[in-house]
């Protein structure tokens, strides 16, 4: 039953279009966004709250987020029930192949925690915040750092943040490849490399971002943060009294 959904042509393309659209444009803001926690607690705050205020955010999220995810998941699940190795890629594709849905599926559990914990307030009663974010802007960033202090959430955030990266990077490659966007061999081993450049950046802006909320200015040297500049600003303003 799985090979007649996985081999419809629609399904599948709108399966691959999905991912780029809206879902990878989305990630790549979230990454964006989280990152500001680098300069501090209102600066995240307010990040938060500007996305709070959007017009029509009810629908944006409906249907610029929820179903397309909603979609993608169920289907992707749906495909790779029928996942077998194809023997036409080389070897090294083959485990490319595999990845896709090995990041597919760890994807699926890391997205229903974080959605379920830091939009809906569940999971609480396991030693995490009890509240969600979603309708406490000036609570954000105390929400998000007092669940990374926990090492296991930390961990489970950077994998999820790589898997995603890691996912949506090859997940382009496929949608150039299959939509004849890059044909050719050489063309191909140059996507390669170029989505491969994406995955790595978007990786170590989220990852970054985990670790901004324990610790100022995440893994990054404090100079590169607005937090350093506002005490630079401060000890200034004290010397001159
Ligand atoms: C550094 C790691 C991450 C942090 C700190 C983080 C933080 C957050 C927060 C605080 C929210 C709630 C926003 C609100 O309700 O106002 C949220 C929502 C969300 N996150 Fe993440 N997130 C991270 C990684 C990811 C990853 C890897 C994905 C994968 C695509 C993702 C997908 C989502 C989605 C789909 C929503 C719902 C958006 C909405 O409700 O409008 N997040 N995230």
């Amino acid at each position: 039953m799985s090979k007649n959904f996985s081999n419809n042509f629609l399904l599948r393309k709108l399966h691959q279009i999905t991912g780029i659209v809206p879902l990878g444009i989305f990630f790549g803001v979230h990454m964006f966004t989280n990152a500001k926690a680098m300069n501090g607690d209102k600066v995240f705050n307010d990040a938060v709250a500007d996305i709070h205020h959007l017009p029509f955010l009810i629908f944006i999220e409906t249907f610029g987020i929820f179903l397309p995810l909603l979609y993608h998941s169920v289907y992707g699940m749906m495909i790779s029930a029928e996942a077998r190795v194809n023997t036409n890629y080389n070897y090294g594709r083959n485990w490319l192949y595999i990845f896709q849905r090995v990041t597919g599926a760890f994807l699926f559990i890391f997205l229903l925690f974080h959605l379920l914990h830091f939009r809906w307030g569940f999971f609480g009663n396991f030693g995490l915040t009890q509240i969600a974010v979603a309708g406490n802007a000036e609570k954000a960033f105390t929400i998000v750092s007092a669940d990374f202090k926990v090492l296991w959430v930390l961990i489970f955030y950077v994998l999820g943040v790589a898997a995603t990266a890691w996912h949506l990077a090859y997940g382009l490659f496929l949608f150039a490849v299959d939509w004849g966007i890059v044909i050719g061999e050489k063309a191909q081993s140059l996507l390669l490399k170029g989505v491969a450049a994406v995955g790595v950046g978007l990786f170590a802006i989220g990852t970054n971002a985990a670790f901004s909320f324990v610790r100022p200015c995440g893994l990054l040297p404090g100079f590169m943060c607005e937090q350093k500049v506002e005490k630079v600003e401060k000890v200034n303003e004290s010397k001159r009294f």
